[in-house]
């Protein structure tokens, strides 16, 4: 346990969750965009958030309903103890995008909670409380919660209870993600699912992801080329993004090792051999979505980054 301290700012990242075929399983931390969470001790016992930016004014101030503030409360509770600590809270990327905004947030408020403790938890043991916040706003899963934390690329065998198993990333893979402007709520994008998948889908998802882990561990990346597409989330929600499926088949023509939805969508990523592929193939996308008019914007990333940390 370190020093405590009355004031710090956390940074945590963008994810990517599911990759296309790993529904609520699979998850990636980006460099960029990531919101920033600025906490203080206060006297008392409350927990209470004095600003946020960045949220055009959709996200409540009641630390009780926003992912940040419930973040805070279960990082206290999961460190046994009581303090008064005010947040301010600025996010850099916009709601309901597919990017794990709320998972960034409470990461941020995660971490920073336990800095001002002086530290009594281990960053691990702040997923559950960060599942806890995600799980009032988006549901009860950890794809972003944990690569947000934690950073990497992260399988996520179990969530209750916890278990996180880190995936090494082959050298120069590189993320490319497109954020149309157009939002769609997790919640929503979690309806169109189906309540039943086939065993036909079930078998091909099951071999595609246990290929994907050896991909990963191997590095060969035209295996992991073949284990990116997904029958039974990908399509339903692609048919909920203007231009989705034209923008991932533009990824894949542009030279992409495989390209789907970021988490819930609408933003779509693509998984390249080198930052040079990305941005061909980031331009690609962004003229797709042009041709569906929507405006969007491309952030291309290793796919090896680090989750929250203080600035
Ligand atoms: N795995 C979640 C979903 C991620 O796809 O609904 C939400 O960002």
């Amino acid at each position: 346990m370190g020093h405590s301290v009355d004031e710090i700012t956390v940074f945590a990242p963008a994810t990517v969750a599911n990759l296309g075929l790993g529904f609520d399983i699979l998850g990636l931390a980006v460099r960029e965009p990531g919101d920033t969470v600025t906490a203080r001790r206060v006297e008392g016992d409350e927990v209470v958030i004095s600003a946020i930016t960045g949220d055009d004014g959709k996200l409540p101030l009641e630390a009780s309903r926003n992912t940040a503030g419930i973040a805070v409360i279960e990082t206290l509770k999961a460190a046994g103890t009581t303090a008064g600590i005010e947040i301010e809270l600025h996010k850099s990327m916009p709601l309901g995008s597919g990017l794990g905004s709320s998972a960034a947030s409470a990461a941020a408020a995660a971490l920073a909670t336990n800095l001002l403790l002086g530290g009594p938890l281990r960053k691990q043991q702040l997923v559950t409380p960060c599942i806890e916040a995600e799980a009032a706003v988006a549901g009860r899963h950890a794809d972003n919660v944990g690569p947000a934390l934690l950073g990497g690329l992260l399988l996520i065998r179990s969530v209750e209870p916890l278990d996180i198993i880190r995936l090494p990333i082959p050298d120069g893979l590189t993320v490319v993600v497109v954020t149309p402007e157009y939002e769609l709520l997790t919640r929503d994008a979690r309806q169109a699912l189906p309540d039943q998948v086939s065993l036909g889908d079930l078998v091909r998802n099951t071999a595609n992801i246990a290929a994907l882990v050896s991909a990963c561990h191997s590095g060969d990346l035209s295996l992991m080329s073949r284990c990116v597409p997904d029958e039974v989330v990908t399509p339903r929600r692609a048919a909920l993004i203007p231009g989705g499926p034209q923008v991932i088949a533009a990824a894949l023509e542009a030279g992409a090792l495989g390209s789907s939805i970021s988490g819930s969508g609408p933003s779509i990523f693509a998984l390249c051999h080198s930052p040079r592929c990305a941005e061909e193939v980031g331009g690609a996308m962004v003229e797709a979505f042009h041709q569906a008019e929507m405006q969007a914007v491309s952030v291309i990333s290793p796919a090896d980054c680090p989750g929250a940390r203080p600035l």
